[in-house]
């Protein structure tokens, strides 16, 4: 650090990295010192769109530039290991793009190294910076939605199919993080079916069950396979229900005031149900970028020495459940408990 101005590098400036950067660049106290990508043909345009920052396409002259002091990796899931522990070995603070790694021994020895080296580990789990998503995770700990009976949330669209890893540790992380994020807890087990229909061994398309504490069923369908794009969950509840649409420019969370009261029966079949239809209601939700709010985190939590939102141990418990997904996907669909 040079004054009060941090140095960070880039690494992976593929589909994601850009974006990346142009948050970083967006933050004051921030000087973007490299880009790197093992591709030199991604390096071209740098200098004209970011002066000052250099091009690199080996990360080693990242782990030894000792003026270094964060990095941020955006390449392919396989990478995220290898990487991470170089610059955590180098005394860097490490953001890492979902998911935090492709194995829970790797994920579990990346965030014990975090640890003893006393740095940050922060994995890119942007939807737990959405606006949209604080806002929900206010409104079911307000009590607004009663007891939570289940969750059921798509996540689908034509492409992008990914070369290296299946379709659950691409699209699941975003879902599994909210699911975290709102339920503050971890299921019990998971069972998943699904298949590989356009690339051999590589599922495109998987259908995942999760029970929660308390009995909370969650349904997760995600595919590259589909034809339009679904990006919706609906959360029932005793008193409630809720839509978040993150499809819908406006309104992307909506409240019905919808649900069913039951009476016990006072004689034997005499059960009496009333169905409830009220009102709707779209709170206001602001229109912050989420990945301006995950890099500002980042960028707070090395200022002052704090865990980020989305942490290293929060990133473990993404991977320790795609890993038992994956793991009953291959037999079958049969429940896989998470311990
Ligand atoms: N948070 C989100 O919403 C979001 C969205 C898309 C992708 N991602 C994540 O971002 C990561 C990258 O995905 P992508 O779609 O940009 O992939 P990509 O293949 O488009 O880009 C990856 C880039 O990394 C480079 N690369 C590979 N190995 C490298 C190495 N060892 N050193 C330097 N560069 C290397 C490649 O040349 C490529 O340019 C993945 O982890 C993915 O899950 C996150």
């Amino acid at each position: 650090m040079k004054g009060n101005t941090m140095n960070f590098a880039l690494i992976g400036y593929g589909y994601w990295g850009p974006n990346l950067a142009r948050n970083i660049k967006s933050i004051p106290g921030i000087n973007l010192k490299y880009i790197c990508d093992v591709d030199p043909d991604r390096g071209k345009n740098i200098n004209f769109r970011y002066p000052g920052t250099g091009f690199v396409c080996d990360c080693e002259a990242i782990a030894n530039d000792k003026e270094i002091d964060a990095v941020l990796i955006a390449t392919p899931v396989k990478t995220h290991y290898l990487l991470c522990k170089m610059m955590l070995d180098n005394g860097k603070d490490v953001f890492v793009e979902k998911p935090l790694a492709y194995s829970t021994d790797h994920a579990q020895e990346l965030v014990n190294l975090a640890e003893k080296n006393e740095k940050i580990l922060m994995i890119g789990h942007t939807f737990l910076y959405s606006p949209s998503v604080n806002e929900i995770k206010k409104i079911i700990n307000s009590g607004e939605l009663g007891e939570i009976y289940f969750i059921s949330s798509s996540r689908v669209n034509l492409g992008k199919h990914q070369k290296d890893v299946s379709v659950l540790w691409d699209l699941a992380p975003h879902d599994l993080s909210m699911f975290h994020y709102w339920l503050e807890s971890n299921p019990h087990w998971v069972s998943c079916n699904g298949n590989n229909y356009i690339i051999k061994d590589i599922p495109d398309v998987a259908f995942m069950h999760l029970n929660y504490p308390g009995d909370i069923c969650v349904n997760l369908e995600i595919a590259w396979l589909a034809p339009s794009k679904l990006r919706r969950v609906a959360i029932v509840g005793s008193q409630k229900m809720l839509v978040y649409n993150d499809m819908e420019t406006l309104e992307k969370v909506k409240i019905f005031d919808k649900g069913v009261d039951y009476k016990d029966p006072e004689s034997f079949g005499e059960y009496q149900l009333s169905y409830r239809s009220g009102n709707i209601f779209s709170p206001y939700i602001s229109s912050q970028e989420p990945l301006y709010l995950e890099v500002l985190d980042f960028y707070n939590s090395i200022k002052n020495r704090t865990q980020p939102v989305s942490n290293g141990r929060l990133g473990l418990n993404i991977v320790k459940i795609i890993e038992k997904a994956e793991q009953s996907l291959n037999n079958k669909g049969e429940q896989v408990k998470l311990v």
